[in-house]
């Protein structure tokens, strides 16, 4: 029996890299998906494709939050599956980086994925069940140079992580995390793009970091979270699961 038949799985950010690899391997899994996105077009055109609903969000705006999740919950049902998959980095070494930067880090990662959870476990606790898995970072394990506020932002979400568990389990919604190293998506080579040479060294020092010598595929990561997000993984929660080539060990 495939794993989410009959389930719905609403994913942040799931217009591009980790996000539309999620929603293609759960949609292939049975599952119905919503995939709330800045990038509207583009998640539009991935929904049809999966037979899914695509929503305007942006996570790190409150009322837009609570319209879009209404909206999924509107088209496709309430939702059994989360995934906290929006994010972001504006890059540079912390004494570059303004108040307003970390702001806006902090408000995609950190707030927008508290967000989001808020609009949505309600309703998971009223029905005595539920799966969240919130994309973190190793940079939250490990720190990551050049990604200062975004590794404070990550190891944010891991501690959010741990006490929605603690706090789901009465009501069977269990909540875990992943902690993807570097991932061949747009925001891995964001980095690049704005700083050239700079940039290009930043990844490849992740990329040095991970034992397997080199970067991850979006699969690769989407294979975990639908681990997580499943029954295989019932007796999981808490946890922070590493899809990072061996970057870290713990
Ligand atoms: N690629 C990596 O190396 C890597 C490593 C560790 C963690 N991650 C995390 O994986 C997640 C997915 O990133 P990705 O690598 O697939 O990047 P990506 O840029 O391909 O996808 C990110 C998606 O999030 C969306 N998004 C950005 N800000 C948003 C907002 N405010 N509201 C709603 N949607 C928003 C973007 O439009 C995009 O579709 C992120 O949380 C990222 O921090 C990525």
């Amino acid at each position: 029996m495939e794993r989410f038949e009959g389930r719905t799985v609403l994913i942040t950010g799931g217009a591009s890299g980790i996000g539309a690899a999620t929603a293609q391997r759960l949609a292939a899994e049975g599952a119905r998906v919503a995939l709330a996105d800045t990038q509207l077009e583009k998640a539009q055109q991935l929904a049809a494709d999966l037979e899914g609903f695509a929503v305007a969000m942006d996570v790190s705006d409150i009322e837009s939050v609570n319209a879009g999740v209404a909206a999924a919950v509107e088209a496709i049902g309430p939702i059994d599956v989360l995934v906290n998959n929006a994010g972001t980095d504006l890059f540079g070494f912390f004494v570059n980086t303004t108040p307003e930067m970390w702001e806006v880090v902090i408000g995609i990662n950190l707030i927008g994925t508290m967000a989001v959870t808020h609009a949505v476990l309600p309703s998971m606790q009223e029905r005595k069940s539920g799966s969240i898995v919130n994309v973190a970072s190793e940079a939250g394990r490990v720190g990551s140079v050049g990604s200062a506020s975004y590794s404070a932002a990550k190891a944010g979400v891991i501690g959010f992580t741990k006490a929605i568990a603690k706090e789901g389990a009465r009501y069977s919604v269990r909540c875990n995390a992943i902690a993807p190293g570097p991932i061949e998506t747009p925001l891995l080579n964001a980095a690049e793009e704005i700083y050239g040479d700079v940039g290009k060294r930043l990844k490849q020092g992740m990329v040095d970091a991970t034992v397997m010598k080199r970067a991850g595929e979006a699969d690769e990561v989407a294979a975990g979270i639908a681990y997580l997000a499943s029954g295989d993984a019932s007796y999981v929660t808490g946890q922070t699961l590493n899809i990072s080539g061996g970057l870290s060990m713990w």
